[in-house]
């Protein structure tokens, strides 16, 4: 194989180099750079939004692996497409390079290489669609380094599909990369898989990136290719193995959902480990930043979007949907009850069946068992929230604030007409429709009189 058939076009300088002056402020021993590629169009998505975009436990897959790039890397630069422009904030603060012609993973790589200025140290190049790779996995990558001159990260996958091989030679180094649609049957025939991933030293990389030729089934620059070019060096190459759940690559949404179940399993394993009972795991669905205190208990099918913490003791009952929200200790939750966004459930407070609460603070030891939204509201210690109890908090233009005492009492069905408040202790009788504040200690009724007339009852067929 001739890895240097055409000639690849060489990139300018777009933006200025990343100030020098800023490695001083990160954490000692960090010198190496990384390079993630995500100016890929992600056609085997079939979607308008750029793959990296797609979230995976509730955040776009590219912040998973920003996240663990900066444990790791001093200087991070994306490469992104033409007209990203919310790849690129999504992506910020670190600084973006941007491919004008998709031709190819070494293509890509080698727009960022000016932006890094001839760095000296160690460069990775990582994809954006194989988002699930830890920092553990990264600080083996570059202590490998010490090594070889070249390192990657190869794995075995269950199904190896259209994944590139990793072909071995007889010392265990890696000879070369061959690409699924390049490979012969006895390639294909190989478990080990390329996981996309590489690290040499910046001016090694820069060379063979340069070198790199298109003369492959797909007439693409192909990354891989660098491997066979350090090894025409006589450079050592060596790959580093982790498993498929951290490795696997996503191009198709059935590869989104595979990553995605594989996240869950590591969240639902990390919780369990730190002290969460959970009856049925394989049906609750966590995010990236899902916090749960030790002696939590969570029911089947209950879904923890962005933003929750949990405290120690708490119980979330089955089909409940949390974001946004913090619940303190003992406090019970469910079933089926929704927490949206800005909703603090104080210790031991009570959320039952069919109750929503936004932007709501429910006192300690409040119970707010059945059918009921709480909106915009301010709830004190002890209250009883009627059954069908309703914040009307919205009149069409803007939201208004309903604050509830400690220890009052409020009837089924009742409509808080908001703004208005409801002193300590005060006792609402059920089906009222609030409209004005109730003072402390105070019975309030709202609603018809109730008028019998005698003898006037039903006088259908029959009777
Ligand atoms: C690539 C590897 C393959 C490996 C697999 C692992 C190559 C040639 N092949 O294949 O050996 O087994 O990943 O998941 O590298 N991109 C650009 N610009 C381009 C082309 C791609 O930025 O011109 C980006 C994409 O956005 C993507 C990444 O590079 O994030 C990988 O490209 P993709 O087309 O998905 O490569 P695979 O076919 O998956
Ligand atoms: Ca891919």
């Amino acid at each position: 194989m001739s890895p240097a058939a055409g000639h690849m076009p060489q990139p300018e300088l777009t933006r200025a180099p990343l100030d020098a002056a800023r490695c001083g402020l990160l954490p000692e021993g960090m010198s190496a750079a990384a390079i993630i590629l995500a100016a890929g169009l992600g056609t085997r998505m079939r979607s308008a939004r750029p793959k990296v975009l797609h979230p995976l436990g509730g955040r776009p897959m590219i912040r998973h692996l920003l996240a663990a790039c900066e444990a790791r890397f001093a200087r991070i630069v994306v490469v992104v497409g033409p007209d990203m422009a919310e790849l690129e904030a999504a992506v910020a603060p670190h600084e973006v390079a941007v491919q004008r012609e998709r031709l190819g993973t070494a293509h890509a790589a080698l727009q960022a290489m000016p932006l890094l200025g001839g760095h000296a140290g160690d460069v990775a190049v990582l994809y954006g669609d194989n988002p699930l790779i830890g920092e553990e996995t990264l600080g083996r990558l570059l202590a490998a380094r010490a090594e070889a001159d070249l390192v990657l990260l190869a794995m075995r996958p269950a199904d190896p599909g259209r994944y590139g091989r990793v072909l071995l030679g007889p010392d265990g180094g890696v000879e070369r990369i061959v690409e699924w649609a390049d490979a012969t049957e006895a390639e294909r025939a190989i478990g080990l898989c390329n996981a996309g991933v590489v690290c040499a030293r910046g001016p090694d990389l820069a060379r063979w990136l340069a070198a790199v030729g298109n003369a492959n089934a797909k007439g693409e620059y192909y990354l891989t290719d660098v491997v066979a070019l350090a090894r025409a060096e006589g450079r050592r190459v060596r790959a580093v193995e982790a498993p498929e759940a951290e490795l696997r690559g996503i191009n198709s949404r059935a590869e989104l959902a595979a990553a995605e179940a594989a996240l869950q399993a590591r969240l639902r394993e990390a919780a369990m480990r730190a002290g969460v009972t959970m009856l049925a795991p394989e049906t609750v669905h966590l995010s990236y930043d899902t916090r749960l205190g030790p002696d939590v208990v969570v029911e089947p099918h209950v879904v923890f979007a962005p933003g929750v913490t949990v405290e120690e003791g708490a119980i979330i009952r089955a089909f409940s949907h949390l974001e946004g929200c913090l619940v303190k200790r003992e406090a019970v939750i469910g079933p089926y009850a929704r927490l949206r966004p800005g909703t603090v459930v104080e210790p031991r407070a009570h959320v039952g069946n069919f109750v929503e609460l936004k932007a709501t603070t429910l006192g300690a030891g409040a119970k707010a068992n059945h059918l009921a939204y709480l909106g915009d509201a301010t709830i004190g210690a002890g209250a009883n929230i009627g059954a069908g109890t309703i914040t009307c908090n919205y009149d069409g233009v803007a939201k208004h604030r309903t604050e509830i005492g400690e220890g009052a009492f409020i009837g089924s069905d009742t409509a808080l007409v908001a703004p208005v408040k409801v002193g300590a202790r005060a006792l609402i009788g059920a089906g009222s429709v609030i409209t004005a504040n109730v003072p402390e200690d105070a019975l309030a009724i709202a609603r018809g009189r109730q008028t019998v007339y005698e003898g006037r009852g039903f006088k259908g067929k029959g009777r």
